[in-house]
């Protein structure tokens, strides 16, 4: 007997299908609403007798277990036959584990854990989970299915026994991330214990990991696996197979911050919500999504959303408190947008409800959360805006500079321009009287309208050093008179700091400094970048002694005239000592000491002492 014939007959058919839909006996088959359409009357029939199924409604689909398996979790035959192993409790011959490739290994033992613990779940230690789940959070069997939510009872090594059994190794189960490694010479022990498992697939539908929730108030309340071949949870969202074709439907995508928080949604009939998983949406997140649409929704608690959310560089960080974090924020979401051309909103839900909640109290109030996103940059001007509504001038003006970090982040013109329409029609002024208040208050030369200035060579450079603050490393040793601006110099020093809050425009310097971070530079990888930086480092320098030596040639050639070749060459080695001489000279002196500097320090710098 085959794998697929021991499956059809251990899983019964009607039971199985019974939990996605209710089902009723009527002659030798069963009928009931089908599952795979919206429908009044019920036109979805099962034979078990036959094994089969067919909807002789809208959709017309049909076939046997393996096919309802397929088509209910969106997963090809290989994939739905080991979900089905993992239901029945059998393992798949012809798979020899041990021959398989480490990461199919890995998603193979995270999915046989997955039924171990799905079948917990229905048997009577699973009896309070099920309570739990069913009572206090007010899933229905078929949402439980569906979802594949398990029950890791109590006990030291009940999953480690049983995927032994089954011919896993101690090595693979470690490397799933489903056993803890314990400090003395004790054995590994399940990490999972006394916990409600909610297993995490990857966007193919595979098992990668898992999350459990304690139901006594445990901390933490979440358990996830960590960080293994098969999950990276930077890169993984919570439930997107399952919401896949809802997303694709929509062509929105709605990302929350937590696994109930898709499951209310998805039982509710919202079926385009994924999770990210304690960590803010990465540029990973971001790409992942955009394959299937357009447009990201986050759906936010605006009063939980905060910059403890914020993850490093690279993913998106979202705070309102303050100018400055919002300033951060837009950076943010402009760098992610850039990168990934997606059109990234922000749904604020009423404050201290999450989905979960809200779509079982109030699902219109979801449903116009969700439908009057509006996109990032305007969130935040509109949260820093508050009620506030000028009723002066002054007024009016400080708004503006309010906004201002928060405008000046948003690279692209026609987006900034959009932003500064919406500002100025919210406050009842004029959208160039916004647009001028963002230019920087130095006395600015005339520019044609809707030119940026060009940069100069050191602004140039500057802006790149700003733009990747991963050159620090690089340039560290810099001297700030490498550039010859003052504010130049001082952001150059704050970026030596902290390149990545050098542009926060907190001053007349922050804002010089946010302007040139928002400077469009053609997009660079960091290494590429650091070749561009060190090319215009040497233009800057050469640019520098070409001034230099056009503006000293006639001094010194008047020197030469005056002293003579010889004097001026024992002047120059005293200037080199650092023994100045006293007297008419002084000004020659430093004239030369100045050359000879910038040209040891080109020198040095163009050939780096051999290690
Ligand atoms: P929440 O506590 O908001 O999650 O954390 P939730 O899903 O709404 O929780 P309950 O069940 O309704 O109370 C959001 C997400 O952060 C991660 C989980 O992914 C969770 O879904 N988290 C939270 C953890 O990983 N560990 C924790 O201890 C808490
Ligand atoms: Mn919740």
């Amino acid at each position: 007997m085959d794998a697929v014939e021991a499956i059809k007959r251990q899983v019964d058919l009607v039971a199985y299908i019974g939990r996605f839909t209710q089902l009723q006996k009527s002659g030798r088959s069963f009928r009931g609403l089908c599952p795979f359409h919206s429908e009044r009357t019920p036109s979805f029939y099962v034979f078990p007798e036959r094994g089969t199924w067919r909807c002789f409604g809208q959709c017309g689909e049909g076939g046997d277990l393996f096919t309802f398996v397929q088509k209910r979790e969106n997963l090809d035959f290989r994939a739905a036959l080991q979900l089905l192993a993992n239901e029945a409790g059998i393992s798949l011959r012809d798979e020899d584990p041990r021959r398989r490739s480490q990461l199919e290994r890995l998603v193979a033992v995270v999915s046989a854990a997955v039924g171990f613990y799905e079948r917990q779940l229905r048997e009577p230690g699973g009896a309070e989970a099920m309570a739990y789940l069913v009572e206090r959070r007010g899933l229905s069997l078929e949402t439980i299915s569906a979802w594949h939510l398990g029950w890791a009872p109590e006990g030291w090594h009940h999953l480690r026994d049983f995927l032994l059994n089954r011919g896993y190794t101690e090595a693979d189960i470690l490397l799933a991330g489903l056993l803890v490694e314990s400090d003395e010479d004790r054995e590994p022990y399940d990490r999972f214990r006394g916990r409600i498992i909610i297993p995490i697939a990857n966007e193919r539908g595979e098992f990668v990991a898992l999350g459990g929730r304690g139901i006594h108030g445990e901390e933490p309340k979440y358990l996830n696996s960590p960080q293994t071949e098969v999950f990276d949870k930077g890169r993984t969202l919570f439930g997107l197979h399952h919401a896949a074709p809802a997303i694709r439907e929509n062509g929105e995508v709605v990302v929350v911050e937590g696994y109930m928080d898709v499951l209310g949604p998805w039982q509710a009939g919202y079926r385009n919500v994924v999770a990210t998983m304690g960590t803010s949406l990465t540029r990973h997140h971001a790409i992942l999504l955009r394959r299937f649409a357009p447009r990201i929704v986050l759906a936010l608690d605006p009063d939980a959303a905060g910059m403890n959310a914020a993850a490093r560089a690279g993913s998106l960080v979202l705070g309102f408190d303050s100018e400055e974090h919002a300033a951060a924020s837009a950076r943010s979401a402009d760098e992610l947008t850039a990168e990934v051309d997606v059109d990234l909103r922000v749904a604020a839900l009423p404050p201290g409800r999450d989905p979960d909640e809200l779509v079982r109290d109030d699902p219109r109030r979801w449903e116009d959360a969700i439908a009057g996103a509006v996109p990032f940059v305007e969130f935040l001007l509109l949260r820093l805006l508050g009620d506030r509504r000028p009723d002066s001038p002054t007024e009016a003006r400080h708004l503006i500079d309010r906004l201002r970090p928060v405008l000046l982040a948003v690279r692209d013109p026609v987006e900034r321009a959009i932003y500064v329409q919406r500002v100025a029609r919210a406050l009842g002024v004029t959208e160039t009287s916004v647009a001028d208040r963002l230019k920087p208050s130095r006395p600015s030369r005339r520019q044609p309208a809707g030119r940026p200035d060009p940069l100069n060579p050191e602004e140039v450079l500057l802006a790149m050093l700003l733009q990747h603050p991963a050159l620090r490393l690089a340039y560290r040793n810099y001297p700030e008179t490498l550039f010859s601006g003052a504010v130049e110099r001082e952001i150059f020093r704050r970026w030596l700091r902290d390149p990545e809050r050098a542009a926060e425009p907190v001053d007349e310097v922050g804002a010089r400094a946010a302007r040139l971070a928002a400077y469009r530079l053609p997009p660079l990888t960091d290494f590429e970048a650091r070749r561009a930086a060190d090319e215009k480092i040497a233009a800057v320098l050469r640019e520098r002694i070409r001034l230099h030596q056009a503006a000293r040639a006639e001094e010194l050639s008047e020197a030469e005239q005056r002293l003579g070749p010889n004097r001026l060459a024992e002047l120059a080695v005293a200037a080199w000592r650092g023994e100045v001489p006293p007297g008419e000279d002084r000004d020659l002196a430093e004239a030369l000491i100045e050359e000879l500097e910038l040209g040891l320090s080109i020198h040095r710098r163009e050939h780096p002492p051999a290690r």
